[in-house]
């Protein structure tokens, strides 16, 4: 069998501890065959394609602590991962077979929800879609949501502590935590799954594990903070005529209604003739192609609040000042579904298209427009005929300034390019006193940065406090810092 040729090709403790491994698990809770292991080991972008002698799949914290113990004792390094959609290879194995993939996807289990405390304790697996319909049949609203929140699962969003649609209103991921249950690189847990609001006990634990990105350990379960669930919700897409015209546009909803604003999104004309070609049955709404574009999302827990009414109004004077060219409110929940595919199917799109690089950046709100304009200049300079798609969380200043190789061009000479466009365009970022990675992480693709952006005391901290817990470095080694 060829799992058994990979195997024996491998450090004989490998053989062993595999065995251990599967003694412990079951046979369903270990996968050798590469005809199953593969899958694992290419990331959602195609940009790594790795080796592992096994994918381990716990179903319970007790066979996490005890994978890893063995696997510590072996001295054998693991890779966690959960929906495996990393857009920076925080999941990815390396290329030399010696790292082993620890899924969480068999724990997925809700464990239960408190309507009343409005907490929610949840296992790493469950998907983040699993999550938010598990809350609305609670009448709650668990509010983080992303373009992958069908496949992206609890532990992953949070070790990478996600952002996503909703952050202007209710935070990142971190904000959304009170509790959770980690299993440390010794095969230690740590059992902090409270769900207090208030609890000044020491140093706050939970939060060196959110955003951690799986190198500190891995987040078996957490309690999460939900919030009422909204009775109104008004969706617009909106024709803009530019960048600085959809932020008037936010500081118009800021004056109107400032706690309705659930989100508050941008997309290029470029993003959307991408989206228009390459996803079945996806066309904006209005009468013609826009230059710019803005999704938001209006929502109350208040019932006949006439969101709908005061949105129309709103539109109609942003179209009187020249802000708005085109809009259009969604009548039903199918269309405003139709309205945010356009803007979830921005990704997958791009992928269709060819090969491209992303950065994922934060800048000042104030500063998006000065971003987009220098950022594209920058980057049409370096190389001619690159498409430029930014789009993403204007609302929250975080923009995915996205390139796609030029049309027809070779696509590996392309992503050979990869560093050099993404230094450039953030040498912009800096100026803009922003940062290079805002939602998606550091993983494999850019531990690099890290000495320009965080050097000094800050990365040596951060060193420091990755040493203290995993002193042999077993867990997801090669991402989030340099080597
Ligand atoms: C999104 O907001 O859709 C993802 O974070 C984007 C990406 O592809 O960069
Ligand atoms: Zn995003």
């Amino acid at each position: 069998m060829a799992g058994e040729a990979r195997i024996s090709a491998m450090d004989k403790d490998y053989a062993g501890l595999i065995g251990r491994l599967r003694q412990r698990l079951g046979p369903g809770g270990i996968l050798t065959d590469p005809v199953d292991t593969d899958p694992y080991c290419e990331d959602w972008r195609r940009l790594y394609h790795g080796r592992t002698p096994a994918v381990l799949r716990p179903a319970s914290t007790a066979e996490v602590a005890d994978a890893v113990r063995l696997c510590a004792a072996t001295g054998a390094a693991i890779v966690p991962q959960g929906g495996n959609t990393s857009m920076v290879g925080g999941a990815a194995v390396s290329e030399d077979g010696a790292q082993i993939i620890l899924s969480l996807s068999r724990m997925h289990r809700v464990r239960g929800i408190d309507p009343v405390d409005m907490t929610m304790e949840i296992e790493a697996g469950v998907t983040l879609r699993a999550a938010q319909l598990a809350a609305e049949e609670a009448d709650c609203l668990l509010p983080l949501s992303i373009s992958s929140e069908g496949s992206a699962q609890i532990g992953g969003v949070l070790a990478t502590n996600a952002g996503g649609n909703n952050t202007l209103r209710y935070g990142n991921a971190r904000d959304l935590v009170l509790g959770l249950e980690v299993v440390l690189p010794d095969g230690e847990v740590w059992n902090g799954l409270r769900r207090l609001h208030k609890d000044n006990t020491g140093y706050c634990l939970r939060q060196l594990f959110v955003g951690s990105e799986g190198t500190l350990g891995i987040i078996t379960a957490a309690v999460l903070k939900l919030f009422p669930r909204p009775r109104e919700v008004a969706v617009a897409l909106c024709a803009v005529a530019s960048p600085e015209a959809a932020l008037r546009l936010l500081q118009s909803c800021q004056q109107h209604d400032p706690a309705a604003i659930q989100a508050f999104e941008y997309m290029s004309g470029a993003g959307m003739a991408l989206v228009e070609r390459f996803i079945p049955d996806a066309k904006p709404p209005l009468a013609a192609p826009a230059a710019h574009y803005v999704l938001l999302e209006l929502a109350t827990p208040r019932q006949g609040a006439d969101l709908r009414g005061g949105l129309e109004e709103l539109l109609g004077a942003a179209m009187e000042q020249g802000t708005v060219t085109d809009a259009v409110i969604a009548e039903s929940g199918a269309q405003r579904a139709a309205i945010w595919k356009l803007r979830e199917e921005h990704s997958e799109a791009q992928k269709r298209a060819g090969a491209s690089v992303k950065n994922d950046i934060a800048v000042p709100v104030s500063r998006v427009p000065e971003l987009i304009r220098r950022a594209a200049a920058v980057c049409e300079r370096l190389v001619p005929g690159i498409r430029c798609v930014p789009f993403g969380h204007l609302g929250d200043g975080n923009i995915h300034f996205n390139l796609v190789q030029p049309e027809g061009a070779d696509g590996d000479a392309f992503l050979a390019r990869d560093h050099q466009l993404m230094d450039v365009v953030n040498e912009v970022v800096r100026d803009l006193d922003g940062s290079f990675s805002a939602e998606h992480g550091i993983g494999r693709l850019k531990p690099y940065m890290m000495p320009e952006w965080r050097g000094g005391a800050e990365l040596e901290l951060m060193r420091r406090i990755k040493a203290a817990l995993d002193p042999a470095g077993l867990f997801n080694p090669g991402k989030l810092l340099p080597q």
